[in-house]
């Protein structure tokens, strides 16, 4: 059961992969997976993809999108993995891999509330003055 991590074109994955992704780790109740256009854009505009992959059968395990200056801060959008392969480590290669894409910059994101115990224990610090401007 291991897998394999790649750097990934947003723009020429499989939609339905990527959306199936998003159901199957739970996220997608959090994301605008009903609006296709919307989603579509939010994959094929990330900036820095990474998969996780069953080395066996090619299937999506995992997805992390993020944007970066490569140089000072990655922001992380969106980490996921699916529900039956989640606590194998996956999650944890993802933010290695994206880390690796960027050593020298700081990696940031705002957690959904089911993995706000998940952060801490992979060693992040939490940051009392983030701040959000809805559109
Ligand atoms: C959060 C998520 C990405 C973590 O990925 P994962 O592959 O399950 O995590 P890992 O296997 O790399 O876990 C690494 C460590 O964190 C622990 N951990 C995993 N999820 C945790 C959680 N929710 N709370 C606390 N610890 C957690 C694991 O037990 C493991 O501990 P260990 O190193 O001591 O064995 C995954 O659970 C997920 O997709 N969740 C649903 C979507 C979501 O909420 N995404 C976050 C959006 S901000």
């Amino acid at each position: 059961m291991s897998f394999k991590i790649d750097r990934a074109d947003g723009a020429t994955l499989d939609l339905d992969e990527v959306l199936a992704v998003y159901h199957a780790s739970g996220l997608g109740e959090r994301r605008p997976v009903a609006d296709r256009e919307r989603f579509a854009a939010m994959i094929r505009n990330a900036g820095l993809v990474l998969t996780a992959r069953d080395e066996d059968d090619g299937r999506l395990l995992g997805i992390v999108r993020a944007v970066s200056d490569f140089a000072y801060v990655t922001y992380v959008s969106d980490i996921a993995v699916v529900r039956e392969r989640q606590r194998s480590g996956i999650g944890r290669a993802l933010i290695d891999a994206t880390r690796d894409q960027a050593p020298s910059a700081k990696l940031v994101l705002l957690s959904a509330p089911a993995a706000t115990g998940y952060y801490p224990h992979i060693g992040f610090t939490p940051h009392t003055s983030a701040w959000v401007l809805n559109p």
